[in-house]
């Protein structure tokens, strides 16, 4: 039998739910939805996950980043009961994942990474199919899903087979389904991936009027840099299993050294280019793209770029473009982990999204 999950804002039974039994939660304003404590997974003699700890508070947005293979998936399977843990624990809406598997699924929702709506079935199909799974009783499953049409905005597509819908619209499909036992915690795991520009931007908003009208919290893993800058409140960056930095946005912005980063291109460079760049003033640090492609971390933008232009034209050497923008989550990541994102993705796709309109990865 499934529990009613919507009687958790009266009262006794949301105090039972989250953080009982554990004491650093009892203190905290707002309770904990997920803890993780120096939880490990083992593949034979591969670690896949290495000792990682983190809370998310009930209410928030917490995003998982990271590169291909960094342990996203793997952190996902763990909380959500999927796979065994190798040590350490989670708790998920206050129950022990590995002891009280069963109460864990009733509270949560998943996305998984790969597209799993059945293609045969209609749009409402598929949902009914999911709210009868959870027990949702028959009065309020045609509401739940009249509702949850609404709002991926696919009411008018409600008796399309799910075959004919695009890959957007199927996320859409599918975030939907994953909330049609109104969970008190939403997992996604790269709901955006291989989506064009506008259909990310359409389940990013979708997203945040869920989050602004249910109840819920919500954990999500991308490798897009702007959409976890965009939605989450705070962000876990992992890398190689283990986690490498935790904080909002804008902290994780601000504890990267310089405020600014000029992306230049120059014609015929010399060899020590990327020297002269770092010895600019406030320069933090220089990277070479590649192709005459320099990304430049300063503490001044104006003043390093008056310096930048006036060196090029003293030694000959020509702009072929230049930007100033301010320091983003890439700047986080290579700091992090000494690499580029953009370019873990290449490896792995071959292809990537521009981190911003014109900007050529
Ligand atoms: N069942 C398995 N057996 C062995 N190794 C595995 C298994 N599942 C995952 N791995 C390995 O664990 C590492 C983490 O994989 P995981 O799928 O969690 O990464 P991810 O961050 O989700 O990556 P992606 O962005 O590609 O989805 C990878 O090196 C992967 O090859
Ligand atoms: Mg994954």
């Amino acid at each position: 039998m499934i529990a009613d999950f919507n009687s958790r804002n009266n009262g006794a039974e949301a105090g039972a739910g989250f953080g009982s039994g554990n004491g650093a939660s009892a203190s905290a304003a707002v309770p904990n939805a997920i803890e993780v404590e120096r939880i490990v997974k083992k593949y034979g003699d591969f670690t896949a996950v290495n000792d990682v700890s983190f809370d998310v508070k009930e209410g928030e947005i917490f995003g998982l980043l990271g590169p291909n293979g960094a342990g996203k998936s793997t952190l996902i399977r763990m909380m959500t009961t999927l796979i065994p843990i190798t040590a350490g624990t989670a708790r998920i809406a206050g129950h022990d994942v590995q002891k009280e598997p069963d109460a864990v699924r009733r509270a949560i929702g998943v996305i998984p990474q790969a597209l799993t709506s059945d293609l045969d079935l209609t749009v409402e199909e598929n949902l009914n199919i999911y709210a009868k799974l959870y027990d949702v009783p028959a009065k309020k499953r045609k509401q739940a899903v009249d509702e949850l049409l609404e709002v991926v905005d696919l009411t008018k597509w409600r008796n399309a087979q799910t075959k004919t819908l695009s890959g957007g619209m199927r996320r859409r499909l599918e975030i939907a389904r994953g909330l049609v036992h109104s969970p008190r915690i939403f997992f996604l795991d790269e709901p955006t991936t291989g989506l064009d520009p506008v259909s990310r931007v359409a389940v990013w908003e979708m997203l945040t009027n869920i989050k602004k009208n249910r109840q819920l919290t919500i954990l999500i893993t991308t490798h897009y840099m702007d959409e976890a800058d965009r939605l989450c409140d705070r962000i876990a960056i992992v890398d190689h299993g283990k986690l490498v930095a935790l904080d909002s946005p804008v902290a994780l912005k601000a504890s990267v050294p310089g405020t600014n980063v000029i992306e230049v291109q120059f014609d015929n460079a010399p060899a020590d280019w990327e020297e002269k760049l770092r010895g600019l003033s406030d320069v933090t640090s220089v990277q070479h793209l590649g192709a005459g492609m320099y990304r430049v971390l300063t503490g001044n933008g104006s003043r390093t770029t008056t310096e930048l232009v006036e060196m090029s034209v003293e030694a000959g050497v020509s702009v072929k473009s230049l930007s100033v923008q301010n320091t983003t989550l890439d700047d986080v990541f290579v700091h992090y982990t000494g690499r580029q994102l953009r370019d873990e993705l290449v490896k792995a796709y071959g292809f990537v999204m521009p981190p911003s309109p014109g900007v050529q990865p």
